[in-house]
């Protein structure tokens, strides 16, 4: 190897060490993310606040169209409450008709001295009213007419797709600085309340608001949250349904499987 070669792949080698550390911090990052519902109701300082959107900027969109538009409410403590109690006739119209036995089941992470009173407050829907202490609710709307090129986009999901990408990106960000989180699209089902707050927001018809994306200070940590299928459970091999086996369940074979 010449020397120059060598310096080469020393220094690629740093820097792939540097990378694995910020790796780990985000794959940290990701694994500890939650929704966390119950906020205090205190202000999160103004220069947070903007770090935490400039990251939704960075989202990928098709042809970099940014089809997406935010509406910060801050200061309209009203406007809160008005989502806060659509948020609740939603969420009671939806978990109030729900069997038991369906939401003790959603609920088995929690421990059991908690699960009765979380389950109420699902079923009364008060579990939902947390804009009303957000600092920060953020209407997120996306727009699936607005491109340049129809043809090219005709995935009807593409404004919708390129706003889930720049809220997780706010939420990634907001979770670091030790931020509440919690993505309120109930509000949003009923064409009926949608109307009814694009009227009260001045958004025009050519954009949807599919959800209230709250941030503010958490109650408490959230330690426990809903635990995730494992790889098998939503990877496939090359073909649907050959599921993924992790590396630690696998089994040297000297041919390769068929598939
Ligand atoms: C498209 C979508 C809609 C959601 N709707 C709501 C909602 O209306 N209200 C709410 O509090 N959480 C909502 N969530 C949050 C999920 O309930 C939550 O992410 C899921 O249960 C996993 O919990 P975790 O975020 O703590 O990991 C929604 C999430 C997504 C992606």
């Amino acid at each position: 190897m010449t020397e120059a070669k060598s310096k080469a792949s020393v220094s690629k080698k740093g820097e792939s060490n540097i990378q694995s550390l910020a790796t780990n911090q985000l794959v940290e990052l990701l694994r500890m993310r939650r929704s966390i519902r119950h906020m205090t109701g205190e202000r999160i300082p103004d220069e947070d606040l903007e770090l935490i959107l400039d990251a939704a900027r960075y989202a990928p969109s098709p042809e970099n169209m940014q089809m997406w538009r935010y509406v910060i409410i801050r200061e309209d403590e009203e406007m809160k409450r008005i989502i806060a109690d659509i948020s609740q006739e939603a969420a009671r119209y939806v978990f109030g008709n729900y069997p038991y036995e369906a939401t003790q089941g959603r609920l088995w992470y929690m421990p059991d001295a908690s699960r009765p009173g979380t389950y109420e407050e699902m079923r009364d829907g008060s579990l939902f009213r947390y804009p009303e202490k957000a600092d920060a609710v953020i209407v997120c709307c996306a727009s699936e007419s607005w491109h340049d090129s129809p043809a090219m986009y005709s995935n009807e999901l593409c404004g919708s797709v390129v706003v889930a990408m720049g809220v997780f990106s706010m939420w990634l960000v907001a979770h670091s600085m030790g931020y509440a989180c919690a993505y309120q699209a109930v509000p949003f089902a009923d064409k009926r309340h949608v109307e009814f707050i694009c009227d009260k927001l001045g958004i025009p018809r050519t954009w949807t608001p599919l959800a209230a994306f709250c941030i503010g200070v958490p109650e408490k940590a959230r330690m426990l949250g809903p635990s995730r299928w494992p790889l098998e459970g939503s990877f496939y091999v090359e073909r649907w349904g050959n599921p993924y086996t992790r590396l630690a369940f696998r089994i040297k074979r000297k041919t390769k499987p068929k598939h």
